[in-house]
C-alpha cells in the first residue's frame, strides 16, 4: 500500500493564530502544509505573500507547497524560493512560456508543478511532463475554500496517472478542493497520492490531528 501525503491547507486556519494552526497540523502527521497565494486577479481574492511563507517556514520542518494563484508569477519566484518553498505551483493560463516558467523554477531547486483548473485539459501538460515534481488536479474552481467537490475531475487523475507513467516520470499527483473522508477514497482509487485539504481538517469540530487520522483511515487500503 503507498503512503498517501497529506498537505493542509491553512487557508481554511484561524489566521490569528496561524503559527499554531501549522504546529498542530505538523503534530498531527501533516507530510505538507499548502499555502494558497491569491492576487485578486486571477482569482477573485486576495491571501499571502512571501512573508508569510517565511513566517511558516519558521515554524514547521514540513516542506512548504506553494499554490501560485496569480498573474504572472515568475516575477515572484525568486522571492518565494528565498521565502523557505519547497514546491512552487503555477496555473498554465497564467504562463505564455510554461516550459521556460517550470525551468525557472528548478533552476531555483525548488519543486515544480503545474495546476489544472476544473476545465483545463491534462493535454496542457503534455510537452513539459518530464519536468514535472508534482500535478496539482483541481477539483474546486479556484479562489476559495470550503467549496463542493466537483467529481468530472475523477477522469483526469487518471489521465494524469497515464501520463506520467509513459514517460516515467515519478511526480505527486495532488487534488485540491472538497476533499474530505468521503471523496479522498475516490480520489487516491484514480491515481492521486497527495491530498490537499483546507475545511475538513482546519475546520473539523474533532480537531486537526483527529481530522488528519480520519483521512487517512479513509485512504487505507483504495
Ligand atoms: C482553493 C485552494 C485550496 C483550498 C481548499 O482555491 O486552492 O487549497 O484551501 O480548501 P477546501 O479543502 O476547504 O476545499
Ligand atoms: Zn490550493
Amino acid at each position: 500500500m503507498k503512503k498517501i501525503q497529506i498537505a493542509p491547507s491553512i487557508l481554511a486556519a484561524d489566521m490569528a493564530a496561524l503559527g499554531d494552526a501549522v504546529e498542530k497540523a505538523e503534530a498531527g502527521g501533516a507530510d505538507m502544509i499548502h499555502v494558497d497565494v491569491m492576487d485578486g486577479h486571477f482569482v477573485p481574492n486576495l491571501t499571502f505573500g512571501p512573508i508569510i511563507i517565511e513566517a511558516v517556514r519558521e515554524v514547521t520542518s514540513l516542506p512548504v507547497y506553494v499554490h501560485l494563484m496569480m498573474e504572472a508569477p515568475e516575477r515572484y519566484l525568486t522571492a518565494f524560493a528565498d521565502a523557505g518553498a519547497d514546491y512552487l505551483i503555477v496555473h498554465p493560463e497564467t504562463c505564455p512560456h510554461l516550459h521556460r516558467t517550470l525551468q525557472q523554477i528548478s533552476d531555483l531547486d525548488v519543486g515544480a508543478g503545474v495546476a489544472l483548473n476544473p476545465a483545463t485539459s491534462e493535454e496542457t501538460l503534455r510537452y513539459v511532463v518530464s519536468m514535472l515534481d508534482v500535478v496539482l488536479v483541481m477539483s474546486v474552481n479556484p479562489g476559495f475554500g470550503g467549496q463542493a467537490f466537483l467529481p468530472e475531475v475523477l477522469p483526469k487523475i487518471r489521465a494524469v496517472r497515464q501520463m506520467l507513467v509513459e514517460v516515467e516520470r515519478e511526480a505527486f499527483i495532488s487534488v485540491d478542493g472538497g476533499v474530505d473522508v468521503k471523496t479522498a477514497p475516490k480520489v487516491v482509487a484514480a491515481g492521486a497520492d497527495l491530498l490537499v485539504i483546507g475545511s475538513a481538517i482546519f475546520k473539523a469540530e474533532m480537531g486537526v490531528a483527529a481530522a488528519i487520522a480520519a483521512i487517512r483511515e479513509a485512504v487505507e487500503g483504495s
